[in-house]
């Protein structure tokens, strides 16, 4: 099954409840919840507190994506918080398969995110402790930025070796993912879709009318 993830740090900040309520009910699989250092990538989101927010306002899953150096000192705060998924970057750890394993043993998805120019050869000794695979489609820190289309031969590359491993490990796909996007991203392999301001906060439209457009897109 083919999932919506919206990312909240495109939400109203001034108006969480009513959003999470409205995405709830437009059926939306998991949230998506960015996390920023300021040293990884450039720029600071949200944190644990305002994941306890959210967990107190949904039962849908919360997708934690951890764009911080040394994640691994973060994953009690985050699963304290009511995390069901992390995903932690290749890039920012000297002991990714130690954080994987952490995660999973705490009763949590695990993911790896790597970035555009990260190749997947990083994944090789770590599948059997990975859930999902966060592609980033983008350089990560900000939103509405521009899908990176090299990025389509590496969903269906990472789509070849979880298939070639007989793996079930999901593929997430992460920036600018929207209607000129979907279609080939989901054609490639891709099964969880990040919804920014592409997708489900596109401007102009409700959240319930870009969950349902969305969906669509998927259903297509
Ligand atoms: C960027 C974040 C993404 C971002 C997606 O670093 O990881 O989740 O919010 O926003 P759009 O879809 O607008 O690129
Ligand atoms: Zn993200």
């Amino acid at each position: 099954m083919l999932k919506i993830a919206p990312s909240l740090m495109c939400t109203d900040l001034g108006n969480v409840e009513k959003d999470i309520k409205e995405l709830d009910e437009a059926g939306i699989d998991l949230y998506h919840i960015d996390i920023m250092d300021g040293t990884f990538v450039p720029n600071f989101t949200l944190g644990p507190d305002f994941v306890k927010t959210v967990r107190e306002l949904t039962d849908k899953p919360l997708d934690i994506h951890i764009m911080a150096e040394k994640p691994e000192r973060f994953i009690d705060l985050f699963h304290q918080a009511g995390s069901d998924m992390i995903a932690i970057h290749a890039e920012t750890t000297n002991n990714l398969q130690g954080t994987l394993t952490k995660i999973q043993d705490l009763g949590m998805k695990a993911g790896v995110a790597i970035n555009p120019s990260t190749p997947l050869d990083v994944l090789d000794y770590v599948y059997n402790v990975i859930d999902y695979v966060v592609i980033m489609t983008v350089n990560p820190g900000f939103a509405g930025q521009t899908f990176i289309p090299e990025m389509y031969d590496k969903i269906a590359n990472l789509k070849a070796e979880i298939t070639n491993r007989n793996l079930n490990i999901e593929i997430m796909v992460d920036g600018n993912i929207g209607k000129d996007t979907i279609p080939k991203s989901k054609e490639k392999g891709a099964t969880i879709f990040v919804g920014g301001t592409s997708s489900v906060y596109k401007s102009g439209l409700s959240l319930t009318e870009n969950v349902k457009n969305t969906r669509n897109l998927l259903n297509g």
